[in-house]
């Protein structure tokens, strides 16, 4: 455990060596809360309203997603005894729309020398496991065994294991002839397992963090792998590759035009800092990944510059997402969430009695923008059944100034707003959103650079971290001199979607509870609203 946090510490001073050009990094302190443990209430200062958090303690990653008999299971990384991370173990929460979540508690925990580090899991509809008796489905965990050894030279420290479920997923056993793959690189895991239909076999994806590279495995009954080709080091690499999610897609929703994602997270060096996710598009043939070059204007290069990369989010707080499997046919939708926060500050954020949240989960489809294929999310449809109190403006000016739509009825701590905006004659134009007496967090479009951005330098607490107060672009092109936005906007977070969602910005902030303005502005000449739409979020905890 030791040697994993080090080398976690040892990648972060590196960028920052590398960028200041300093020697010497100090770890983030193990926490500076500022609320005290106490009773869990659901509406502590800076709980999520809409987003999923576990009651209490630290989280990380999501882990082993996956449906099955009316119920969508997401796992997590979780500490069963603390706020930091350690002791690292799956809890379970279930839900039967993805909105409303139930707490079931941790269902593989740490035991003896193994902590449980992230993983996939999957229906095993055939039993091809054998893990069940007739009639039985086994439900299938894949997931990183961590060992730590007191004094001896271990022959691998990280290595898959599985765990398994016969009662639909309600409780896991762990598999006796665990670990199922081993290898010599100390840093090896995060193995995401999905069914290949052509090939007619199991394919497990799992990170050589260290090396920058992604590793195929296929089986025929998940207990025996055979290593088929690594995928990397390619797109961004300065930090370590983690948490690979692989699945193919239709294009523009035309099943007779399919491509494989490769989605990857790299940390640090990712493109709002530290922490993020990339992803590339291509072929699968059963054995290896192959870029499609065309789809992506992407040349095969070790070190691509950072133009090169596909970013799946452009702000500071995406990562580890990884997707639903066994959704139904008729729904047809792939579906993820990834955890909302960094690793540069994970530990120092100022919330108590738990730590972290995830995104709202999202769609993630292909489409074709100009001649190539960009990944696209949006929040699921399921997230209106939370709207109420709806406004609406129209055709609303922005002169130059900052204008509070408190009279309009539009203010709040959680929200979702859709917009049409017209740069108009403004150099600058968009919304403050959380904005309180001294601090707002800006959701704004740069027209000289155009750039889409959320700045949360003056969002509230920022203090925590020198890596937190931050402003993060995304480059977007006007359509017909407008933009067109979604936001979400939570207790103590915001999500952004623009260009049909090939553009997202997730940032966590934590303002005061009493910023509850939501503000437009224009600077340099006139911005005009074209239309407005604004809800105010249910709580899924109510
Ligand atoms: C990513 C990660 C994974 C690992 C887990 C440990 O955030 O570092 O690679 O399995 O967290 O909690």
């Amino acid at each position: 455990m030791e040697s994993y946090i080090y080398r976690k510490v040892i990648t972060a001073c590196a960028t920052v060596i590398f960028a200041a050009g300093l020697w010497g990094c100090e770890p983030e302190p193990e926490t500076t809360s500022v609320q005290k443990e106490g009773e869990v209430t659901f509406k502590e200062r800076y709980r999520p309203q809409f987003h999923y958090t576990p009651p209490e303690h630290w989280m990380n990653d999501p882990n082993g997603m996956f449906y099955y008999d009316g119920k969508y299971y997401l796992h997590h990384q979780y500490n069963p005894f603390g706020n930091t991370w350690g002791h690292m173990s799956w809890y379970q929460a279930v839900s039967e729309d993805l909105v409303h979540w139930e707490h079931k508690g941790v269902v593989i925990p740490e035991e003896g020398n193994e902590m449980i580090f992230s993983g996939g899991a999957i229906v095993d509809h055939d039993n091809t496991s054998g893990f069940g008796d007739e009639g039985e489905t086994p439900i299938v965990a894949t997931y990183s065994s961590h060992y730590s050894y007191e004094g001896e030279d271990p022959d691998f420290e990280q290595a898959q294991s599985l765990a398994y479920s016969l009662d639909g997923g309600e409780t896991f056993t762990k598999y006796e002839g665990n670990p199922v793959i081993t290898d010599e690189d100390p840093d090896f895991r995060d193995p995401n397992v999905k069914w290949h239909e052509e090939s007619d076999q199991w394919i497990m994806v799992v990170a050589l963090p260290i090396q920058r590279k992604v590793a195929f495995y296929g089986s025929e009954n998940l207990r025996e792998w055979e290593h088929l080709s690594n995928f990397g080091p390619i797109g961004s690499t300065e930090g370590i590759w983690e948490c690979p999610d692989f699945f193919e897609l239709a294009v523009d929703g035309d099943p007779d035009n399919t491509r494989w994602v490769m989605h990857v997270d790299v940390s640090p060096g990712a493109v709002a800092g530290g922490s993020g996710s990339q992803y590339f598009i291509g072929d699968f043939d059963g054995t290896e990944f192959i870029l499609d070059e065309e789809a992506t204007s992407f040349e095969i290069v070790e070190d691509a510059v950072d133009e090169e990369v596909l970013w799946t989010d452009y702000g500071t707080d995406f990562y580890a997402a990884i997707s639903w499997s066994d959704i139904p046919e008729e729904d047809g939708r792939r579906m993820w969430l990834g955890w909302m926060s960094n690793w540069e500050y994970a530990t120092a954020k100022p919330t108590s009695p738990w730590k972290s949240a995830q995104s709202v989960p999202r769609t993630v489809d292909l489409i074709s923008v100009d001649d190539e294929i960009r990944m696209a999310q949006s929040p699921i449809e399921e997230l209106q059944q939370l709207r109420q109190d709806h406004q609406q403006i129209e055709n609303f000016e922005i002169n130059g100034e900052q204008i509070s739509l408190q009279d309009q009825g539009i203010s709040g701590k959680a929200f979702e707003i859709k917009a049409e905006l017209d740069a108009g004659s403004a150099e600058n134009f968009g919304l403050e959103v959380r904005a309180g007496d001294k601090q707002e967090t800006l959701i704004g479009y740069d027209v000289n650079s155009g750039n889409l951005y959320v700045d949360r330098t003056n969002s509230g607490d920022v203090g925590f971290s020198e890596h937190f107060p931050s402003r993060s672009e995304a480059p977007l092109d006007l359509n017909d001199n407008t933009i067109e936005l979604h936001i979400l906007v939570d207790w103590s977070s915001v999500e952004v979607f623009a260009a049909d969602g090939t553009k997202v910005l997730t940032k966590r902030i934590f303002p005061h509870p009493d910023s509850r303005d939501i503000r437009l502005f224009s600077e340099g000449g006139e911005a005009n609203v074209v239309a407005l739409d604004f809800w105010k979020l249910a709580s899924i905890w109510d």
